[in-house]
């Protein structure tokens, strides 16, 4: 049987947090099961924010946390015909002794029993953006408890959203989840190498219809389910030649041509946990001079933002250090003409490189591959700014990057054909994509299972 610790303690976490804002329950469904087509479903995939505190992926569940520590359940009653059909239910039964929570009940009581846990609660806390149709369920169980008032039943005063308390917890990840992450993340590695590798070959011995993005995808899938991950943590891009320039391609038909790149970002879900890589490489194995070219730059703005991921640093810092060498890399290029946008600070000042980096650089990752998680530091006063378009905003500063954190490090060049862009360039893509881990004086890349530097990309598709 799993260890309950790790979940027994964050959800007493929760129980101090609702607490020190003055008492309360907190009310968390798990994800709804989605139709596909007619009587088929999606893969059902659980809410990451109830899976944060129950490690529990069955459908139709609920988790109540009371301020002084007490946990409810609420789960699908066991039902031998359903059993039957769709798997063995945990069941309310066996759910304490199971994931440590104090009391479990059927879901089919859910609505029956919520009147009387909201009854003489300080304030009731729930996600707010998260589960469509919240709202109005909880306001129908506030309510009934109104209803009640003159037989003594107090309705909470106020609601307040509990993601601003998970989203939190959620950021800094623990060690349980940063060997989950590190775990994912070789997987991942794992799979980008495999398709480079069936890329080269592929394109030696070619084979009738030629090779296809979607070959190089189902490379990555089955290198992701053979170690045991259960679903990719995002759809794949695999993007041959001109589609690494459309930034949310997907695998598709289109053939992996000798002397184009091929750009995949993909990683693997493993136990809840994404991982998010992206590798450029050429689809034959030799990068041309001109891609070779975008390509070092790319790399040496990764390598920019990498030095400065550490604590005390910003989150926008390692997105500005690659920015600054991106563009003074455009300029170096031509892809932006010196005599017209000037040096690298009247690149950066003008925006001007966002014709061909037109992202940002890096994301929270956890749970979710965008994880969550406030972009700014909590309590700090906004400030002046200029937007893109050069008018003043008020914004507050990023966030302080602290050990336990985990962002993406993802700078990349994308090449449209253009008018006064070298024709050398045209329609190509580059992103290298990989997972960093602030540490106590760093940051781990979690990803770097798949070489990332131009010549050892050539010396494992040769091999
Ligand atoms: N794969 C999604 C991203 O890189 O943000
Ligand atoms: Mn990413
Ligand atoms: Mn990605």
């Amino acid at each position: 049987m799993m260890s309950t610790k790790v979940y027994e303690k964050r959800r007493a976490a929760v129980a101090r947090a609702l607490k020190a804002a003055g008492g309360g329950v907190a009310l968390l469904p798990t994800a709804p099961e989605l139709p596909r087509n007619r009587d088929s479903d999606f893969p059902y995939r659980h809410d990451s924010y109830f899976y944060y505190l129950t490690g529990f992926t069955e459908p139709g569940s609920w988790l109540v946390i009371e301020a002084s520590g007490k946990t409810t359940l609420f789960c699908r009653p066991k039902d031998l015909e359903r059993e039957i059909w769709d798997g063995i239910r945990l069941g309310p039964k066996a759910a304490p002794a199971a994931l440590g929570v104090d009391a479990a009940f059927s879901v089919e009581a859910l609505a029956g029993n919520m009147p009387a846990l909201l009854t003489n609660q300080k304030a009731v806390w729930f996600p707010f953006a998260t589960h469509k149709g919240l709202e109005t369920q909880v306001d129908g169980w506030l309510n009934s408890v109104r209803a009640r008032a003159r037989m003594g039943a107090e309705c909470p005063q106020s609601q307040h959203d509990l993601c601003s308390v998970l989203d939190e917890m959620r950021l800094t990840k623990d060690a349980h989840e940063i060997a989950i992450l590190r775990q994912a993340g070789k997987i991942s590695a794992a799979a980008h190498v495999r398709a480079m590798k069936t890329s080269a070959a592929m394109l030696r011995q070619p084979i009738k219809g030629g090779a296809r993005e979607y070959h190089l995808e189902a490379e990555l899938l089955h290198e992701f389910r053979r170690h045991g991950s259960q679903f990719p943590a995002y759809t794949s891009i695999v993007a041959a030649g001109a589609n690494a320039c459309i930034l949310h391609y997907r695998a598709d038909t289109a053939e992996l041509k000798p002397g184009e790149l091929c750009l995949i970002d993909a990683g693997c879900e493993l136990d809840g946990y994404a991982s998010d890589i992206t590798r450029t490489f050429p689809a034959d194995g030799k990068f041309t001079p001109a891609q070779r070219t975008l390509y070092d730059i790319v790399l040496e703005a990764q390598y920019a933002a990498v030095k400065v991921t550490r604590p005390g640093k910003r989150f926008n810092d390692p997105h500005d250090a690659a920015t600054r060498v991106l563009a003074q890399g455009m300029l170096d290029t031509g892809l932006l003409d010196k005599k017209k946008h000037g040096k690298v600070d009247d690149v950066l000042a003008s925006g001007a490189y966002r014709q061909f980096y037109m992202h940002r650089t890096s994301h929270w990752m956890g749970m979710d591959v965008h994880d969550c998680g406030d972009y700014t530091e909590p309590g700090s006063k906004p400030r002046e700014e200029k937007d893109m378009l050069g008018q003043l905003v008020m914004k507050k500063p990023s966030r302080i990057l602290r050990p336990g954190m985990v962002l993406t490090i993802e700078p990349g060049i994308y090449v449209r054909p253009a008018r006064g862009v070298p024709k050398e360039f045209w329609n190509i893509g580059i992103r290298i994509e990989d997972d960093a881990l602030v540490t106590k004086d760093g940051c781990e890349l979690m990803t770097r299972g798949v070489p990332v530097d131009g010549d050892e990309i050539e010396a494992l598709m040769r091999g």
